[in-house]
């Protein structure tokens, strides 16, 4: 099953309550959340207390992106503001493997990323504990930028790794998701869709979340038919 995960971070920040309750609206059944560190990525956005207000606010579950240096240091913090999947990069600092336990122990799913320049086998050791693994098709740290392409094998090489191991994982894309790229990583095995501007800059939203679902079914169906 597609799910579409619309990333506040193109939205409009002083209506924040309004825009999720427009994307759960729309159909969209996460709402990503993009917290960076301006130390890990060139950029800052939004924290804990953020996370906290957003909770209150949002009818669908939160999947929190942390963009941060130093996750173990806040993960569990970040469970108890409200994350109900808290993802971290496995270029940051700690134990991923104990970074993972934690975000378990608080009550939270947790998530691996991995930037572009990271090989999948990287994110092998954690298929068995992880509940999801992110591809990343831009470079971390802000919206808008062109889809990379050329993850797709990585997508195809960590969904032939879990098949495998018989595990559900599932795989997240975030960066350039938008009609067009939607079937590509579909058909590669993601199926959770991260997207920003496609969504939030492409009113009204129903129109733009269906848009993306109905293209990654094509591309899953096309890739489904051929094998
Ligand atoms: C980038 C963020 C993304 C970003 C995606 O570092 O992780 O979630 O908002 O934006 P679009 O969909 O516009 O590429
Ligand atoms: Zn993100």
């Amino acid at each position: 099953m597609i799910l579409i995960s619309p990333s506040i971070l193109s939205s409009d920040f002083a209506n924040l309550e309004r825009e999720v309750r427009a994307v759960a609206e729309a159909g969209a059944e996460l709402v990503h959340v993009d917290v960076m560190d301006g130390h890990f990525v060139p950029n800052l956005t939004i924290g804990i207390p953020v996370v906290e207000a957003l909770k209150k606010a949002c009818p669908v579950p939160l999947d929190v992106h942390l963009m941060i240096s130093e996750p173990g240091r806040y993960a569990e913090r970040f469970v108890r503001a409200g994350s109900d999947l808290l993802t971290f990069h496995l270029e940051s600092e700690g134990d991923a493997g104990q970074i993972i336990r934690t975000i378990h122990a608080a009550g939270a799913k947790a998530g691996v990323a991995l930037k572009p320049g990271t090989p999948a086998q990287a994110a092998f050791p954690y298929l068995l504990e992880a509940d999801m693994i992110l591809v990343m098709t831009v470079e971390p740290g802000f919206g808008g930028q062109k889809f990379m392409e050329d993850m797709c094998p990585k997508i195809r090489a960590i969904r032939r790794e879990c098949e495998k191991l018989g595990r559900a994982v599932d795989i997240q894309v975030d960066g350039g998701i938008a009609p067009g790229s939607a079937a590509k990583v579909a058909a590669a095995g993601a199926n959770v869709l991260v997207a920003g501007s496609s969504v939030f800059g492409k009113p009204p939203y129903h129109q733009a979340v269906e848009a993306i679902r109905r293209d990654a079914q094509r591309g899953l169906l096309e890739a489904q038919r051929s094998k």
